[in-house]
């Protein structure tokens, strides 16, 4: 059998950027205590060695008062203007993780408020990501998620807009939702900021999953891009399969399968690529 593991599979430069600066400052104790904002990635098993080594997950900023002063890690989803203001004067130090891709989205959204245009999201409302976003906007915004409510939107405030995208949301569909607003006749400023990184193993999960008999995705059930990897793989491949880890992995669903592609969400580590790889790979 032939085994294909995609080559974009697991951590992108944003998430292992994140976690290396919480290993980092776990080293310096004068840091004092580390807390991240949120679990740094979505996945428990790294989060779980971190609180081995010291670090607290921290989901908002009241859950500060009272604990001792440290530094607060930012994930690389990011967070509003006013998260960063109230750790701050909560007298804790900023350590901030914020992907540099997401960082460009809150740049943007600020200056295209200063130019007076409103802004729509495209993108999931309940992602964290799009929550930190929206913390950036100084005119009105809205999120957009599907084809019934790009159809339904009418302007917020102004005649101007500015479209920008959540990173890890799907192009086409990114795509779909634009041409339909842009038919509405505003004055539209459109930036395409879905990460390459995603975009790049999307397109990965579909090659191989369109050429393979049966294809497993790797990665934590709360990640949105691996569940997108799902959805992407399955359109091609109805054998996928969504694990955590190899143990959640029937191998005897695979006797008479003749290849197998693997693909991993942004956030799942390395050494659980590798040993579903290896598993796969020995027992054919
Ligand atoms: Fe950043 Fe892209 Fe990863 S936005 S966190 S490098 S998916």
């Amino acid at each position: 059998m032939e085994v294909i593991l995609a080559k974009s599979a697991g951590f992108c430069p944003g998430v292992q950027r994140a976690v290396n600066m919480v290993y980092e400052q776990t080293e310096i104790p004068e840091r004092g205590p580390v807390y991240t904002y949120g679990p740094i990635i979505h996945n428990d098993e790294v989060v779980r060695d971190l609180e081995s080594r010291g670090v607290r997950v921290i989901h908002s900023v009241d859950e500060l008062a009272g604990l001792p002063k440290g530094t607060v890690i930012i994930r690389s989803h990011g967070v509003s203007r006013e998260v960063y203001e109230k750790i701050e004067s909560g007298g804790f130090d900023i350590v901030d993780a914020t992907c540099p891709f997401v960082k460009r989205i809150h740049n943007i959204v600020e200056e295209q408020g200063k130019e007076g245009r409103d802004i729509i999201i495209i993108g999931n409302p309940d992602h964290p990501e799009v929550q930190g976003i929206r913390g950036w906007c100084r005119t009105p915004s809205v999120v957009i998620e599907n084809v019934d409510e790009a159809v339904r939107f009418s302007r917020i405030n102004a005649e101007k807009l500015c479209i920008i995208s959540q990173t890890t949301f799907n192009y086409n569909k990114f795509k779909e939702l634009v041409e339909i607003i842009s038919k509405k006749g505003y004055d539209i400023n459109c930036v395409n900021s879905i990460c390459n990184a995603t975009a790049v193993r999307q397109q990965e999960a579909r090659d191989i999953a369109s050429k393979v008999d049966a294809m497993i995705v790797i990665g934590d059930k709360s990640s949105s891009n691996t569940q997108k990897l799902y959805e992407i793989s399955q359109k091609e491949c109805g054998n996928t399969y969504y694990i955590q880890t190899l143990v959640d992995l029937d191998l005897t669903a695979f006797e008479s399968i003749r290849n197998v592609g693997i693909t991993a969400g942004a956030s799942t580590p390395n050494h659980i690529i590798e040993e579903v790889h290896t598993n796969v790979r020995i027992k054919f």
